[in-house]
């Protein structure tokens, strides 16, 4: 049975003791998960050794790197490897976020050299896909979806699949307060799901965790979480408010 999830990417936001208060604050307030269920934080690199420490008590709550670089190591000035990730106990990396592909230029071939750098040091990968507003309004959204999964994951092995989330996250709804419609979202989660059962079959895509994110917050997730292939939620500005991410959680 695939996992539930609800993933926090706190972006670049919080210093160390914002970071530390509302990790508490939600280690206060975090419902019983039951079975299937994660909870997931991924905060900026400087925060992870601290925030490993205070989720050592939080089984359901794993963390994540917004990010890591596509060689293992060398001379690459103000960059992080997956083994270093790996070594700070971090179990998740964020990769192919669209911040990433537009601002700093990581394109198709080298977001699949760092999903492998990930999985060959251990670490799950959420794999971030969205269209620009220009796709959704041209009606090319699937296809664009699907060329960005097949460049991103499609050279994995079945065993490598099973560490891969996918995150839908429209780059029209990323910060925008404007969320997909629920019927939106479960139109591409299933059709996520489609391109992968066509390359991995259908219990590989049946068990495939697959993520909406974009303006997600309490009053919406509750509905975006219900349809049947959305599977939980990355949330960017509401999980750096302990109430509002706490919110989303319940939903789940
Ligand atoms: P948002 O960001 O929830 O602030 O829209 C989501 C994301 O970019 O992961």
């Amino acid at each position: 049975m695939r996992k539930k999830i609800v993933a926090a990417n706190w972006k670049m936001n919080l210093d160390l003791n914002q970071g530390a208060e509302l990790i508490n604050d939600l280690f206060n307030g975090m419902p019983e998960l039951g079975d299937n269920k994660l909870v997931v934080i991924a905060p900026p690199y400087i925060h992870l050794t601290q925030t490993a420490e205070q989720l050592a008590g939080m089984a359901d709550v794993h963390l994540a790197a917004q990010n890591c670089h596509y060689e293992a190591s060398g001379a690459f000035t103000g960059e992080i490897s997956a083994a270093m990730l790996k070594s700070a106990e971090v179990e998740y990396v964020i990769i192919g976020h669209s911040e990433r592909r537009e601002y700093f230029k990581e394109d198709d071939a080298m977001l699949a050299k760092k999903v492998n750098q990930a999985l060959s040091n251990g670490l799950k990968v959420i794999f971030c896909c969205g269209e620009p507003l220009s796709v959704r309004d041209a009606g090319t959204q699937n296809s664009h979806i699907e060329n960005q999964i097949k460049a991103g994951i499609f050279h994995l092995g079945d065993a490598q699949l099973k560490n891969i989330v996918i995150a839908y996250e429209p780059i029209w709804a990323i910060g925008t307060g404007r969320t997909a419609s629920s019927q939106q979202a479960q139109d591409m989660h299933a059709h996520i799901r489609n391109v992968i059962a066509a390359r991995y079959g259908a219990d590989a895509a049946n068990n495939m965790s697959i993520l909406y994110g974009g303006s997600c917050k309490p009053s919406n997730a509750a509905e975006l979480f219900a349809c049947p292939d959305v599977d939980g939620g990355l949330i960017g500005g509401a999980s750096l408010k302990a109430e509002e991410f706490l919110g989303i959680i319940e939903a789940m």
